[in-house]
């Protein structure tokens, strides 16, 4: 059977390339989903729940006669099965629950992302990794410090999200099409994060031009409360479809060397007058992984929410550079 034949030996006779996502849950199903739909690559699904990849991957692979795709999809809970990848999606988590503090879920993170990095630098250590679990920026930081990857090869998936949040904002304030909708989101993934209105654009006019400040100050704030707009309907989850097409996107743009520029959550080294930290900035993706940090002339007061949204990085990175992983 097809489904089957992507082993450690590397990828199936029809792609080329192959990504793991590791954790089946709602982002990483999503993402694989879309990922061999895409005909991206072969695609290995991994989780520790037994029987939850190995379902989720055949339930996708028997979607393929009628979506006509031909990527081969397989579930597993070996991580021999995910040997030579191309690049590697990191979903795996948990969420906060009842009586967890930030700091709990902060350490649980970070313990599951340093043991899926080992993991994954072991089976694969050419790959380009690409991160979401939360707190995003955090546990980029710490994918980056167990691998001893180059930054180029360890990126984060949040700025993707949070402007096409607000492209779908403002494509429904003045009821245009999405596909002449840009917008730019800066800083870390969290309340703190910085809409840029300035560089959000319909058909390239700014949205400042076309909308009251009042407006554009709403659509900002509503799109820095995103992700718990989501929450507080779902009630028991986060959002996955948004945030399994985004790190999608960031995928396809490596995969096929496509040289697109998009937010991405990047280690930075002085740009920004950011040192050691991962931040989102826009960012060149093609085959290389993060190919280039483009540096914007930020006024006073973007400049000032940017420094706002690194102390907020900037403590939890301390918490994690605490717990020993590295
Ligand atoms: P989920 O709970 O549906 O899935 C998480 C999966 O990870 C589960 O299947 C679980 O069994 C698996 N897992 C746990 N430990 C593991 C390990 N050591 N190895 C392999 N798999 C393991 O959660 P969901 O909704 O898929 O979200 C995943 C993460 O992504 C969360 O941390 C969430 O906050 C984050 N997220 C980040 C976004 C961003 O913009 N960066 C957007 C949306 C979600
Ligand atoms: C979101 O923004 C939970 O980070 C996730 O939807």
């Amino acid at each position: 059977m097809r489904w089957s034949e992507i082993n450690s030996s590397g990828s199936s006779v029809f792609n080329p390339k192959k990504i793991t996502v590791v954790g089946a849950g709602h982002v990483g199903a999503t993402a694989a989903f879309l990922a061999a739909k895409n005909e991206l690559a072969d695609i290995v699904l991994i989780d520790v729940i037994e029987g939850v990849p190995q379902g989720k991957a055949l339930d996708m692979y028997e979607s393929s006669p009628i979506l006509r795709f031909d990527s081969a999809v397989i579930g597993t809970n070996d991580y021999a099965d995910t040997a030579n990848s191309d690049l590697v999606i990191i979903t795996a988590g948990i969420a906060r629950k009842p009586g967890m503090s930030r700091d709990d879920l902060l350490s649980i993170n970070a313990g599951i992302i340093a043991d899926v990095t080992r993991n994954i630098v072991s089976h694969s250590p050419d790959c380009i990794i690409l991160v979401v679990t939360n707190p995003l920026d955090a546990m980029v930081y710490t994918a980056l410090k167990v691998s001893g990857f180059p930054k180029h090869r360890v990126i984060g998936m949040a700025g993707v999200l949070d402007s096409a949040r607000m492209r779908a904002f403002i494509a429904d304030e003045l009821k245009v099409s999405i596909n002449n909708v840009n917008a730019f989101v800066l800083g870390g993934h969290g309340d703190t994060m910085v809409p840029l209105p300035r560089y959000s654009t319909v058909a390239g006019i700014p949205i400042t031009e076309l909308l009251s400040p009042e407006r554009v100050d709403e659509i900002c704030q509503r799109t820095a409360d995103g992700g718990a707009e989501i929450v507080r309907l779902l009630k028991t989850g986060s959002a996955f479809y948004a945030p399994g097409a985004s790190v999608v996107q960031m995928a396809e743009a490596i995969i096929r060397d496509n040289k697109r520029v998009l937010p991405c959550c990047a280690y930075l080294e002085g740009e920004y007058g950011v040192n050691g930290y991962y931040l989102g900035v826009p960012c060149k993706l093609g085959a290389g992984g993060l190919e280039a940090i483009i540096e914007l002339d930020l006024t006073e007061q973007e400049r000032a929410g940017l420094a706002k949204s690194m102390q907020a990085v900037a403590e939890l990175v301390e918490q994690v550079d605490g717990f020993g992983l590295y």
